[in-house]
């Protein structure tokens, strides 16, 4: 791939970085070079799955550097304070300092950890988010929120540490498995729908191409996906008041996952039945037409997304929702479809109306 086909997209921010997509792995270390602040030590933190993948070519741009790698198991339960306390030590032992730059080879749970790791490790040191999962690549490696889980919560202790740059090399998503695709699929959905009605339409007609992962449809979608909450996140660093439309399908989704305690619903699949469920609520509300509702249905199940759930309880899923980090002063914060491309943030749902929009979601 020759540099001409990258592009780079600016997050406004704070302090502002650019998000380069399509950028080969192998080119990483040229741009380090032109870092104001001159790079030495670099910590590699990623799974061993996707060292064994990946490595080589990455390392192939680092030779000028000193580079340690600090190899994390996969799995949620890896974003952990024991995890983070473990990476400090290692981060120690290879002599890291201030000046030490972290980058963060893997998806949503490296990007989360090993952003973490570098907003509290000596006060904060530097971070490149190299995301290789489409969920990461679209949303978690942008707009700064790094964090871990605790046995009370998942990102009870997190930060807002922006990447000095997000390198995205879209050659990465070959290996990625189909369950994990949806998963990134399903935000990607989410971001169209709030936000870009050409990318909903986009995926209504491209569903063959997507499907046998066509390297050009994909580059268009992670773009156009990515930028998506690239003008969220500028808009709203600090999620005080847009950005917390990434949410949609998200309450509900999350209310799903934590009743069937994180086994047989995928968080692609949490999120794909929430959307079903906002939609049903706005249709109630009058926010968006039975139609637009039957679209996103079927767009979802184009994609092989449930959109429906068997042998739950709606009432201990509206119990679940009370629990909501969103939530404020006891009112349910919902975010809710108003036609396609187009979301609103509403306080004002009754627990029927959520009853209800369970109901259309649990099959029987
Ligand atoms: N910070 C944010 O703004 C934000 C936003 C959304 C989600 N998240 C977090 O993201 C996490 C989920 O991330 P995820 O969906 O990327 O899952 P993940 O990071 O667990 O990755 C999924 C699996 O794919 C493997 N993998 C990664 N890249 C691969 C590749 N190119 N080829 C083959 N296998 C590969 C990983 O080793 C892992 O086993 C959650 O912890 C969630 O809380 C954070």
């Amino acid at each position: 791939m020759s540099s001409a086909e990258w592009q780079k997209i600016e997050v406004l921010a704070d302090r502002s970085y650019p998000v380069y997509l399509g950028a080969p792995l192998e080119e990483l270390g040229d741009y380090l070079h032109s870092l104001p602040e001159k790079v030495e030590h670099i910590l590699i933190i990623s799974h061993q799955t996707v060292l064994d993948l990946y490595a080589k070519r990455l390392m192939k741009g680092l030779e000028d550097y000193r580079v340690n790698l600090l190899v994390v198991p996969a799995g949620e339960t890896e974003k952990s304070l024991e995890r983070l306390s473990q990476l400090t030590t290692a981060a120690l032992r290879y002599g890291a300092d201030r000046k030490t730059l972290v980058v963060a080879l893997g998806g949503g749970v490296i990007g989360d950890l090993a952003g973490f790791f570098a907003s509290v490790f000596m006060r904060g040191i530097r971070l490149i988010q190299v995301p290789t999962t489409l969920l990461a690549q679209v949303d978690s490696s942008i707009g700064g929120k790094v964090a871990v889980n605790h046995p009370a919560g998942k990102n009870i202790l997190g930060a807002f540490h922006p990447p000095q740059a997000v390198w995205t090399d879209f050659t990465t998503l070959e290996s990625l498995p189909w369950i994990e695709v949806e998963n990134g699929l399903a935000e990607s959905i989410k971001h169209a729908l709030i936000a870009d009605s050409d990318l909903f339409d986009f995926f209504e007609t491209q569903v063959d191409g997507i499907k046998r992962r066509d390297p050009s449809i994909w580059r268009m979608m992670v773009t156009r996906s990515s930028s998506v909450k690239v003008r969220i996140v500028s808009q709203d660093e600090r999620e005080q008041g847009i950005r917390g439309l990434l949410n949609l399908g998200h309450s509900f989704g999350h209310a799903l996952e934590t009743q069937m305690n994180y086994r047989g619903v995928t968080h692609g699949q949490g999120v794909s039945i929430g959307i079903v469920a906002a939609a049903h609520l706005a249709n109630a509300k009058g926010l968006i037409t039975l139609d637009e509702v039957e679209k996103i249905e079927q767009l979802l199940q184009h994609y092989g997304l449930p959109t429906t759930i068997s042998g739950q309880d709606p009432q201990a899923l509206l119990q679940r929702m009370q629990a909501d980090k969103k939530n404020q002063g006891g009112r349910k914060i919902l975010i809710l479809p108003q036609g396609i491309g187009n979301a609103v943030i509403s306080k004002d749902c009754l627990d029927s109306e959520i009853l209800a929009a369970w109901h259309h979601v649990i099959s029987d």
